[in-house]
């Protein structure tokens, strides 16, 4: 299992919890409450909002799924009846289901081939299941395109042997498609911008390490990460507006679907 350089850091991840919590209360509210159910959270993080999940949904039974240890070490705080966190790489075969809903928050955007992904995770949902998934869909924002910029900048770019961040996420017209395609009977698919009123322009990099730049740093040592931080902070300035308080729009798409043809 790739843990070798955890790169996720709680703390940093926290910063900004408030803004964080609202997609998944929305997220949340799209899934239909029903007796008993066996949830799984991928890419479940610290664990505090599966908790929440496993509460609001009267749960008999909650996996939550992470890689990182330094998030799944803040997670087993939450663990208790019915609430269980383990570490697993979500892009492999899920551990046990079927599952009557599978939940994923700002996690599913890390994983390659979403159509592939989704097809395997609803072989593991049971007849009447539901898949609901909240992923980021800023990929166009200067947030991610100065990124990708400093990576083909030297000497990040032989450092990184030219690897750039990805973009798995697909449109919402593709989810709906694809959600289509793999039988789902209902399904919602939205793409909701998040009004962020952060104190400066300067959250917005601490923001972006706590996720982002993960990938970035887990790549580079940590003198080269340093200046790649440097470099990256002071061309994302040029981008963004010098106001405070300073407005971060964030696109999300959210997606919910079920499969039986019960009343919607
Ligand atoms: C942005 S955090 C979201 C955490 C939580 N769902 C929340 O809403 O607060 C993304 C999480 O996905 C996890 N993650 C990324 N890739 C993963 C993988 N392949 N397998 C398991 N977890 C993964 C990271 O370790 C991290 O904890």
């Amino acid at each position: 299992m790739k843990t070798e350089r955890d790169t996720w850091n709680p703390a940093q991840y926290d910063r900004f919890k408030a803004e964080r919590q609202q997609p998944f209360v929305d997220l949340l509210a799209m899934v239909r409450s029903e007796p008993d159910m066996s949830v799984v959270d991928l890419g479940c993080g610290t664990g505090e909002l599966t908790a929440m999940l496993h509460e609001k949904l009267a749960a008999a039974a909650t996996l939550g799924l992470d890689l990182s240890p330094a998030m799944l070490a803040k997670a087993a705080a939450h663990a208790g009846p019915g609430i269980e966190f383990r570490q697993a790489d979500i892009g492999t075969a899920l551990p046990g289901g079927p599952y009557d809903l599978i939940f994923s928050n700002a996690a599913l955007h890390w994983l390659p081939n979403h159509l592939q992904l989704l097809q395997r995770l609803t072989e593991v949902l049971s007849p009447n299941g539901q898949l609901a998934v909240q992923v980021p869909a800023n990929h166009n924002e200067a947030t991610h395109e100065v990124a990708a910029r400093v990576a083909a900048m030297e000497p990040f770019r032989t450092a990184l042997d030219g690897w750039t961040a990805p973009v798995h996420v697909l449109t919402p017209v593709d989810y709906a498609r694809a959600l289509h395609g793999l039988g789902y009977t209902q399904q919602r698919v939205e793409l909701r911008v998040y009004g962020h009123v952060l104190a400066s322009r300067d959250d917005v990099v601490e923001w972006v390490k706590g996720t982002t730049l993960t990938s970035y740093r887990e790549r580079l040592a940590d003198d080269l990460y340093d200046r790649f931080l440097a470099e990256y902070t002071r061309l994302l300035a040029e981008r963004l507006a010098d106001t405070r308080p300073f407005f971060f729009p964030f696109s999300r798409i959210l997606f919910w679907a079920r499969r039986d043809s019960g009343e919607s």
